[in-house]
């Protein structure tokens, strides 16, 4: 199993042509209240959308195993299970012999004895239903705080929102299928995903994730600050290439006079004047929204004709791919970045930092 967290500890398991997918999540208090149908409502917008998204569609519906009674946390190790349905293995064989380019095909292969390679394994984005699943119950465990977590797509291939968004933008975008933030916005990116589909390529996308209501200090220090926990967790995430906080590389063109967020009271209150830290000094919550990106790459199963390499043989070979694959993974993985955020942040809510 993979696991993530000291105190709230998330443990994944499964492989995308398995019977399931699923997690163990400890360290919830006895007696949280779960919301199973608003585990559902994360659950939806991780699947792929029409059109835009991979034809492998599941019914993903979250089996609890234990470890929830009468809609509440009964103390014990929560265990949930996500059934795998529509799988085809015929596509992936090949694979065994020709490595895909930018896949795991080719360390895992050599790396990992008796390598399941059909559907990518365990390097599928398919474990990402369980991931959601677990972070919905860490989501409402901070929402009962008052910390509300959100996010929306900055960017597809080329198109980019340029705008200053907040929290209720990144809600909103849940309406769309790209979650753009706008429905011109939404158009734009799907264009772009569609001609990459077209032209049997594919385009990758920058994530922006919002977090309100973290309380000033909220957080550790060094190896296990907010934004150090928080790139540990997202890079877990398969495909994600980059993350950064605030202005972040971009912030290396500005002059401290520029870049520090001012102090200012209002209503009583300590806020800062400007965001460009993301809302992390110290390793720890400035009580600014935390804002982060997290970029991922294009998806690297393309049908358009590849080299690579023959294992067998050892020499030289094309190939081209057959499977059902998402031509973006941008919008599906914006869910799994709010999850891998509520499960690091629970945490570390937890563990009282
Ligand atoms: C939600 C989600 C869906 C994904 N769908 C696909 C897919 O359809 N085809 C594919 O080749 N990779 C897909 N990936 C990416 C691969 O899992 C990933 O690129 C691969 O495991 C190699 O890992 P790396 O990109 O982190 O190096 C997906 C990732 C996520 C998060």
């Amino acid at each position: 199993m993979y696991t993530l967290g000291k105190k709230l500890r998330f443990s994944l398991f499964g492989k995308s042509h398995g019977p399931c997918v699923g997690c163990v999540l400890e360290g919830v208090p006895q007696g949280t209240p779960i919301d199973m149908e608003s585990l559902a409502h994360d659950m939806a917008l991780r699947k792929p959308s029409k059109g835009i998204g991979t034809d492998r569609v599941e019914a993903d519906k979250v089996d609890v195993i234990c470890g929830i009674e009468d809609g509440k946390a009964d103390g014990n190790a929560i265990i949930l299970e996500i059934a795998n349905g529509n799988v085809d293995d015929s596509k992936y064989l090949p694979f065994e012999e020709t490595p895909r380019p930018g896949h795991a095909d080719l360390p895992a292969l050599l790396a990992l004895p008796k390598f399941d390679i059909r559907g990518g394994g365990q390097f599928s984005g398919r474990l990402t239903a369980a991931i959601v699943a677990a972070g919905g119950i860490a989501r409402q465990m901070l929402a009962a705080k008052g910390i509300v977590i959100g996010s929306f797509c900055r960017s597809i291939g080329n198109v980019e929102d340029c705008d200053e968004r907040g929290i209720e933008d990144a809600k909103r975008s849940e309406g769309f299928p790209t979650r753009a933030c706008t429905p011109e916005l939404d158009a734009m990116m799907s264009d772009c995903i569609m001609a990459a589909r077209k032209d049997m390529d594919s385009v990758g996308g920058v994530v922006e994730c919002i977090v309100t209501g973290l309380p000033i200090g909220f957080g550790g220090i060094w190896f296990d600050s907010l934004d150090a926990e928080l790139a540990h967790a997202v890079f877990g995430i398969p495909a994600c290439k980059g993350v950064e906080f605030g202005k972040g590389f971009d912030i290396t063109r500005m002059r401290g006079s520029e870049s520090n967020d001012a102090y200012r009271m209002k209503d009583g209150r300590i806020v800062t004047k400007t965001n460009n830290m993301g809302g992390v000094v110290g390793g720890m919550s400035d009580g600014a929204d935390l804002v982060f990106r997290a970029a991922f790459k294009p998806t690297p199963s393309i049908g358009a004709k590849q080299e690579t390499v023959d294992l067998k043989t050892c020499e030289d070979a094309e190939l081209e791919i057959k499977g059902r694959h998402d031509p973006c993974i941008a919008p599906r993985a914006a869910s799994v970045v709010e999850a891998v955020t509520a499960l690091v942040l629970a945490d570390q809510m937890e563990r009282g930092l």
